[in-house]
């Protein structure tokens, strides 16, 4: 059996360990075709960087390639290079004007509030009942608007996780396309509400001025929600697993000067965006394979952050590694715009864990069935000794 065949992102075996089979990949297949994921797969760091680069070559949206797509699908991610790089500076712009002193202090007092209402339990999901509210409270912050039901915004974050494995033509793409529609009202309340402020008023404000569309801001804010909801959502599970897992670690990141690099080697290490894909605009080759036009691409971003060409010692957590140039928050023209945001709660989460009771695994974690995000979805814990 060759490697490719062994690629089943979705088997138990890889949705709780997919780096073995990622460092076989690298070394004896590095570009394959894979049909059911009907993509070729790319797993090295330097075939990965490149294809991120290329933005012109490689596009997010397949409706891109031969035609562009009207103003009713663009988004930050989509828009022709021009309009994005306009709508990408006022987003940063925004990020970098918000006072994250002041963020950080009300992202640890949510946190504190949560730890407060399961600190007495024998046993709590840590993914409903801390990542969940947490997630939602640092996104609405974060997109100044006023949080639904952390239910809701749970449901659709795990939605937009199944939605992008559906673009691959994976699981349901009727529910992803429901989980949508039902956001997209979301967000036109959250447009219309009077007490938006931080990143939505300044959308809602300065888009318009610089002329983005009405339907490229709502689709851009979906993509801002899932961008840090997702991520903020996945990676607070995977980092606490690693927490309890790693008491070395744990203590190791009461060192202020370690927090922060060893936040952004745990991005690297398990960081929750497993994949991102791009479609060939034009016949190439990656690594004297062709790509025909129009083939969709699956970068493996997570076996890019484990490539050995790249990284001394991929295999372990190094917290002070330096360089550290990983792809776990994307790379070039569609990189991460909010990374500032997700180390920041991150960083307070690991230091709320240190000012709490010690928390205890209470059972078995169940991972998220889904190709793109690593996730757990079920994680038993306590507070309690
Ligand atoms: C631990 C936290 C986070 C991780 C690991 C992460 C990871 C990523 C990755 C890998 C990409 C590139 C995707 C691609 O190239 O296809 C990306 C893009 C993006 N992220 Fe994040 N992200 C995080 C937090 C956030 C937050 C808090 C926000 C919102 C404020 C956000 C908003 C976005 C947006 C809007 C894009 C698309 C940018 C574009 O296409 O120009 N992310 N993120």
């Amino acid at each position: 059996m060759s490697s490719a065949t062994e690629f089943d992102p979705l088997s138990p075996a890889m949705l709780e360990n997919p780096f073995p089979v990622y460092a076989e990949l690298q070394e004896k297949d590095p570009v394959f075709w894979h049909e059911k994921v009907g993509a070729w797969i790319i797993t090295r760091y330097e075939d990965c960087r490149d294809v991120l680069m290329n933005a012109e070559l490689f596009v997010r949206d397949p409706r891109r390639v031969g035609e562009v797509s009207g103003d009713t699908d663009a988004s930050i991610q989509t828009l022709e290079a021009e309009r994005q790089s306009e709508l990408r500076r006022l987003i940063i712009g925004s990020i970098h004007s918000q006072d994250l002193k002041e963020i950080g202090g009300s992202v640890r007092s949510c946190i504190d509030r949560i730890f407060d209402n399961v600190a007495a339990e024998p046993s709590f999901d840590w993914m409903v009942e801390v990542a969940a509210p947490l997630a939602g409270t640092i996104t609405a912050e974060f997109l100044g608007v006023r949080q639904p039901d952390p239910r809701i915004f749970k449901a659709i974050g795990e939605g937009m996780a199944r939605k992008f494995d559906a673009d691959l033509g994976e699981n349901d793409a009727e529910a992803g396309r429901r989980i949508r529609e039902g956001f997209g009202a979301l967000v036109d309340m959250w447009l219309n509400a009077e007490d938006t402020h931080g990143t939505m008023l300044t959308l809602k404000e300065r888009a318009a001025e610089l002329g983005v569309p009405l339907p490229v801001i709502k689709n851009s804010v979906g993509l801002l929600f899932i961008g840090s909801y997702g991520t903020i959502y996945a990676s607070s599970g995977n980092l606490v697993r690693l927490l309890i897992e790693r008491p070395d670690v744990f203590a190791e990141l009461r060192n202020p000067d370690l927090l922060s690099t060893g936040i952004d080697e745990f991005i690297r290490y398990d960081g929750p965006t497993q994949a991102t894909s791009r479609v060939a605009t034009r016949t190439t080759e990656i690594r004297g394979v062709t790509i025909q036009q129009g083939d969709p691409v699956f970068i493996v971003l997570a076996a890019a952050n484990r490539d050995p060409d790249q990284f001394p010692r991929p295999h372990e957590l190094v917290l002070d590694r330096k360089p550290n140039k990983h792809l776990g928050f994307g790379w070039g023209p569609h990189s991460c715009v909010g990374s500032l945001f997700g180390q920041l709660a991150l960083g307070e989460l690991v230091r709320a864990l240190h000012d709490a009771p010690a928390l205890r695994m209470t059972g078995t974690p169940v991972r998220l069935p889904t190709t793109t995000v690593r996730s757990i979805a079920s994680l038993p814990v306590s507070f309690q000794g």
